[in-house]
């Protein structure tokens, strides 16, 4: 679709409601459980690649490298639309605008798709078709703080509350695409039986160009140096924040509302320490140890 006709629509959406359903006990947008037969049936191509997170984990980043790889670094190209128009978010279903299924549906090949979707969830053709999945990945307690101002500013999520009562809320699971745990874990185990690559979000801040490189290289792209520093260059956090391709200015105040934080916010590893008191550092500590034991997943919370 282009920019403009999106333009148009996105006025729709100006009275919605953020009312949260349930699939298979993963809390939901009610919006994406009322299409949730269309989502199911939806029907991958054999050349699709599937970019899958838990929100916040930096999806947005690796999607704008996923597209340079595709174009071999070709930055005008990339700048042909806004990344959410250029990569279709299955689970999303925002009328009037079209639902990312229908958006998937009308685009041609070779496609990026995004979801944040627990492993259970995803649609099965996804599995037949065997397609190659990107699983960006984030340290729980960055993603929970990022998390945090994303709902207080993204208008079709669930106010979230005071910091103190969504630090349980995201304990429990109960925040849209539910708990941080159950979702990590299912795609790691999942990994190997599938065609997945795990990218982690402190490896991507560590050294871009490194996890770029395995990037291109698991979509089966061999990139030259001088190519993977024009993608390293214009996916940093400085150019991403100005591009509007990426910082999401291209939405509406009463959809993103980034006078109350920016889509792209901080950028860094070990923000949570500017938030997390003393106790519940230690609770969540306690917590992660019990879900996370003997699943051989090492997340860092700093660098
Ligand atoms: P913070 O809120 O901690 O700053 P997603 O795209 O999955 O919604 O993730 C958004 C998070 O990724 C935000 O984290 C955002 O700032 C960060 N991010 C986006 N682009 C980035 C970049 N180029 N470099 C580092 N972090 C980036």
């Amino acid at each position: 679709m282009e920019l403009g006709l999106f333009q148009k629509l996105v006025g729709g959406l100006k009275n919605m409601k953020h009312k949260m359903g349930v699939v298979q006990d993963i809390p939901l947008l009610q919006t994406t459980c009322d299409i949730w037969d269309k989502i199911q049936n939806f029907q991958a191509r054999e050349d699709d690649i599937l970019i899958a997170s838990f929100p916040k984990a930096g999806s947005m980043w690796v999607q704008e490298i996923m597209d340079l790889i595709l174009l071999n670094g070709d930055i005008k190209k990339s700048m042909r639309a806004p990344c959410f128009l250029k990569v279709p978010f299955i689970d999303l279903n925002a009328a009037p605008l079209p639902s990312g299924v229908e958006a998937a549906n009308g685009m041609e090949s070779p496609r990026i798709i995004k979801t944040h979707l627990p492993l259970q969830l995803i649609p099965p053709s996804f599995w037949e078709k065997n397609v190659k999945v990107i699983y960006v990945a984030r340290n729980a307690k960055d993603s929970m703080v990022s998390y945090f101002y994303f709902q207080k500013m993204n208008k079709m999520l669930p106010d979230p509350g005071t910091w103190n009562e969504y630090f349980s809320k995201f304990l429990a699971g109960n925040v849209p695409w539910g708990s941080w745990f159950d979702h990590v874990i299912g795609w790691w185990r999942a990994k190997d039986k599938h065609q997945i690559l795990f990218v982690f979000y402190e490896d991507m801040i560590e050294d871009p160009k490194r996890e770029i490189r395995k990037i291109s290289q698991f979509l089966g792209k061999e990139l030259t140096e001088e190519v993977l520093d024009i993608i390293q260059h214009h996916t940093s956090f400085d150019i991403m924040k100005e591009n509007p391709m990426a910082n999401l200015s291209t939405l509406p105040s009463f959809v993103i509302d980034q006078s109350i934080s920016p889509f792209i916010r901080k950028g860094k590893v070990g923000d949570w320490r500017n938030h997390f008191l003393v106790v519940q550092n230690a609770l969540f500590d306690e917590e992660y140890m019990k879900k996370m034991k003997g699943v051989g997943l090492n997340f860092r919370n700093e660098l």
